[in-house]
């Protein structure tokens, strides 16, 4: 969740450690630091709060000198942000720098130890055992020093080093944290994603676990266990500007404009004459007929998608499915074997608890699928088989384009299976992609009166707590809404199954209590409609999101969101527009930076 960037070459490197990192703040922001070879030694700079801090502290880099260095922008796990617990840190004579993304397990026994050789930390963090580690057992040999430790440390980590007496070198090492390292015409990057250094190289090198690489000015050497190995270089096509905010005002609404594109991007190649091609599927039809049971394993909103699914591949494909948070996933004891598709649905691809999740399904003898956005990140080269979401980069911590893309995605594999499996023929299967087909379009329909959703929310503005509410797949779309509200809005939020409210939540409904209320599943209807009337007589003001045409609504509800047409599984797609709307008006009306809202990041690589 910390973002790791390193620079050795011909050029000054503090200023293209900033911008590296402005790319790269999106994973962590309440810190940053950064640690520069020069003639005074190693010069470290850091900064409690946004990368603007050390920006200005530093005049844009221009006032630390060097053509080496490693840089951090921090989202903290031990210890609050202060400048003491930002990253670089350095042993006592600052001979030694590190920047770190993971968790050291066992650093509260390491300090001990460290404590009885007379070692005195400074910071409250993990990472401090590391480089006082270094410290201890260095003895002229980096490498061989990088070595040693990783025998004695637990946990993951991705690690940036240099050492004052190697003024001409660089250091990383990864284990279940992902780095890549980078090769250029002026120098050697390494860093913790791939927009960090794309204006400085498309040549990229992921590093696998455990790998450990030397940079410097002119060349890259690449190590396992001490013996030097040869690694493939990839070129990269992402595309520069697409990780640019552009003339809009947040990378999240960008991003929610941008989800007609990628829903497109994420289905066109899928689609053929009518029926669905997953290539990169790697399972045979006998295959599919053959799968029992599916697992969809996730964090957050992408698990969000998984409870969506659910329905639909029971509805459409008959396959019994369950959906799990990895982090519970990752310790219990699933019962697989080769009939089962575990689907593991990550934007990131790094997700440490989803990667775990990964793991444990593989090594209990499931069959993995990955659904990612991140070309190439850990999950897509850990799976058995990868189907890329074509959402392009996301910026904006709550995430908004690659959910669409998730649910484009799962929408297809449900299809895919249903015919397959023979519950659906092929006329049913073109009328249903025509469907499919549209929602761009929809979706450009409902961001089109995103002004109406604005007025809403600034009613709101002063609301301590909104719940959400819906019936099967509306329960998915309720949990969504609720947590893109909490997490750019700081409004305490909760999404209940309707019908469940009433087994204790529904005391928390007093008068004006905003409940926000999901009818998409017409069967449904007047279930919903019944659980409106109960918080309604309890005082609560009633928000509707609900099928064109269902006018009956009106009067139970205070204040209707009408959706377009379309199947009655895709619709999740179109509902959760208006709330993703809502959420990011209530924050911006309450003053809030909604791109990088607090205790949050990106990318989530620690458990
Ligand atoms: C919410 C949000 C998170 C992520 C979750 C999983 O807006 O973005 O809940 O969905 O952290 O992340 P990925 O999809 O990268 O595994």
């Amino acid at each position: 969740m910390c973002g790791i960037i390193g620079y050795i070459g011909m050029d000054q490197a503090a200023p293209i450690l900033l911008s590296g990192l402005e790319k790269l703040e999106y994973r962590g922001y309440d810190s940053a630091g950064i640690a520069v070879h020069n003639e005074t030694g190693i010069q470290i700079v850091k900064a409690t709060g946004r990368l603007k801090v050390l920006y200005n502290l530093t005049q844009g880099g221009a006032s630390i000198l060097g053509n080496a260095g490693i840089g951090h922008t921090r989202w903290g796990t031990h210890g609050e942000s202060t400048d003491v617990n930002a990253h670089p840190h350095f042993n006592k004579d600052t001979s030694i720098a590190v920047v770190h993304n993971g968790i050291i397990e066992n650093y509260i026994k390491l300090k001990k130890q460290l404590e009885a050789h007379g070692y005195k930390f400074l910071s409250q963090t993990d990472t401090e055992v590391i480089v006082q580690m270094l410290d201890y057992y260095y003895n002229g040999y980096p490498l061989e020093t990088i070595t040693k430790i990783m025998h004695f440390i637990e946990g993951s980590y991705a690690l940036g080093i240099i050492f004052k007496n190697h003024p001409g070198e660089i250091y990383a090492v990864c284990k279940d944290s992902s780095l890549i390292v980078g090769q250029g015409s002026r120098g050697n990057f390494i860093a913790s994603d791939v927009p960090a250094i794309l204006k400085y190289t498309r040549e990229i090198c992921y590093l696998d676990n455990e790998d450990i690489v030397r940079l410097t000015d002119s060349g890259l050497t690449f190590y396992h266990n001490e013996e030097e190995l040869k690694k493939a270089f990839v070129t990269v096509r992402m595309d520069l500007n697409a990780a640019e905010k552009g003339s809009y005002a947040h990378f999240m609404l960008k991003e929610m404009q941008e989800q007609p594109k990628a829903i497109a991007d994420t289905m066109n190649p899928r689609l053929r004459d009518g029926s669905i091609v997953i290539k990169e599927l790697g399972i045979s039809d006998n295959k599919i007929r053959q799968i029992q049971k599916i697992y969809i394993v996730a964090c957050g909103s992408a698990y969000h998608t998984g409870v969506t699914a659910k329905y639909i591949f029971e509805g459409l494909a008959q396959i019994p499915l369950e959906v799990d948070l990895a982090s519970e996933f990752r310790y219990r004891n699933p019962i697989l074997d080769r009939n089962t598709l575990v689907i593991v649905v990550s934007q990131s691809g790094e997700t440490a608890d989803s990667l775990a999740a990964l793991r444990k399904a593989k090594a209990n003898g499931g069959r993995v699928l990955g659904i990612v956005n991140v070309v190439e990140s850990s999950i897509a080269r850990e799976a058995d088989n990868v189907m890329y979401t074509w959402a392009g980069p996301e910026i904006a911590v709550a995430t908004t384009k690659a959910y669409s893309a998730q649910l484009i995605a799962l929408y297809l594999l449900a299809l895919k299976f249903s015919q397959v499996r023979g519950f659906l023929d092929a006329e049913k299967i073109a009328c249903m992609v025509s469907n499919l087909q549209r929602l761009p379009e929809q979706i450009s329909l409902l961001l089109s009166h995103k002004k109406d959703i604005q007025k809403i929310a600034h009613r709101y503005l002063k609301a301590e707590h909104i719940f959400f509410i819906g019936r099967g797949i509306d329960y998915g779309i309720a949990l969504e809404g609720s947590l893109k509200l909490k997490e750019i809005t700081y409004v305490h939020s909760e999404a209940y199954a309707a019908g469940e409210l009433k087994h204790g939540t529904i005391s928390l409904i007093e008068n004006g209590r905003l409940v926000v209320a999901v009818l998409t599943q017409p069967f449904l209807y007047s279930k919903t409609i019944s659980n409106i009337v109960e918080v309604k007589s309890r005082g609560a003001f009633v928000m509707a999101v609900t099928n064109v045409g269902n006018t009956e609504v009106e009067k139970v509800a205070d204040y209707v969101i009408y959706i377009p047409e379309t199947n009655l599984y895709f619709v999740n797609s179109l509902a959760v527009i208006p709330l993703q709307l809502f959420g990011y008006y209530l924050s911006i009306g309450k003053g809030l930076d909604v791109d990088k809202p607090r205790n949050l990041a990106k990318s989530v690589t620690v458990e």
